[in-house]
């Protein structure tokens, strides 16, 4: 399949990328971070509805993997204006060319959709986010199946091995922390299903070899809080676990507190035969630097 992965630069997006790639024939929508070396690129801009509707169309895809976006929480709780236009718009615009031009059109979601007090979240519940990122996202969820019938929305739970970029994936960021000699403090009050992005990938590449459509969830196997992924990576790499420091959200608060517990049941994306790895098996994939 010939397919579109935008946010190609990210730090799953960029995993992603050159994961389908194996498998695919992908053009990389470039902004104005590096893409991961070898693959195809055309020019694009989030901001821009028509940019989105060119791009589609330049690109020659037969499907899109949506993957750019306003992700960071903080820097949306402070810019709403700006996570809605990159978000909302963006998605309603991308929506509109991938039916327009018969595309089908893959869009990444999160866990942080959900307000985190009525763990594990099925795809049928319905979110009440708490963040202005899980309220952009659910509306540009909202989009893309309203503007684009047969189109997926993948909800990604918090990534943790290899990624792409100078930032680490949840378990990188503890792992390249410890190598540093720092001691990395963790929440013990946030709960979440880590993924990685192999898994993902596979999530995707069942998406794109059927017509399944409507809400998938991508969590990990395992229910943790992020102290609990600190301790995995302590114990993959040898280190003490007295190395990884204990902390409540309310110790260090946060622009955009994070919800408590935003577990997710995948119980529709195991039906398409999906099985995420163990997180033993993705925090194995780490890069030991960014460059790596
Ligand atoms: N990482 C996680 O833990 C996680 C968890 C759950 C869900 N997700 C979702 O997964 C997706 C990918 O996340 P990520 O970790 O790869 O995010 P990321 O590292 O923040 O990357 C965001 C991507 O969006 C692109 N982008 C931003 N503004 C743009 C613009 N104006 N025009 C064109 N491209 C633009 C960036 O390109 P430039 O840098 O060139 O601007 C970059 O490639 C997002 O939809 C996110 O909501 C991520």
């Amino acid at each position: 399949v010939r397919v579109l992965v935008t946010g190609a630069s990210g730090l799953l997006g960029g995993r992603l990328a050159l994961l389908l790639a194996r498998d695919h024939a992908v053009v990389a929508a470039r902004h104005e971070t590096p893409l991961p070396a070898g693959l195809d690129a055309v020019t694009f801009d989030l901001l821009s509805p028509a940019s989105i509707a060119e791009t589609v169309v330049q690109s020659q895809a037969e499907a899109v993997v949506h993957s750019a976006a306003f992700a960071d929480a903080d820097r949306c709780e402070a810019d709403p204006a700006l996570a809605h236009r990159a978000n909302v718009v963006a998605c309603e615009a991308l929506a509109r060319a991938c039916r327009t031009h018969g595309v089908r059109l893959l869009a990444l979601s999160t866990d942080l959709v959900f307000g985190g007090d009525a763990a594990p979240a099925r795809e049928t519940d319905d979110p009440q986010p708490i963040l202005v990122y899980g309220r952009t996202k659910l509306d540009g969820e909202r989009a893309v199946l309203d503007g684009c019938p047969g189109a997926a929305v993948v909800r990604v739970a918090l990534v943790h091995g290899r990624g792409h970029g100078r930032r680490g994936t949840a378990s990188e960021s503890i792992a390249w922390q410890l190598a540093a000699g720092r001691t990395p403090r963790l929440f013990v009050d946030q709960f979440r299903t880590p993924v990685d992005a192999e898994s993902v990938a596979d999530l995707l590449q069942r998406l794109l070899a059927s017509d399944a459509h409507g809400v998938f969830h991508a969590g990990g196997p395992e229910r943790m809080s992020r102290h609990d992924l600190g301790l995995r990576v302590a114990a993959s790499l040898g280190a003490s676990p007295g190395q990884i420091v204990a902390l409540r959200q309310d110790e260090a608060p946060q622009a955009a507190p994070r919800p408590r517990d935003v577990s997710l049941d995948c119980t529709r994306a195991h039906a398409v035969g999906w099985r995420p790895r163990p997180v033993a098996a993705g925090v194995a994939l780490d890069r030991r630097g960014p460059d790596a």
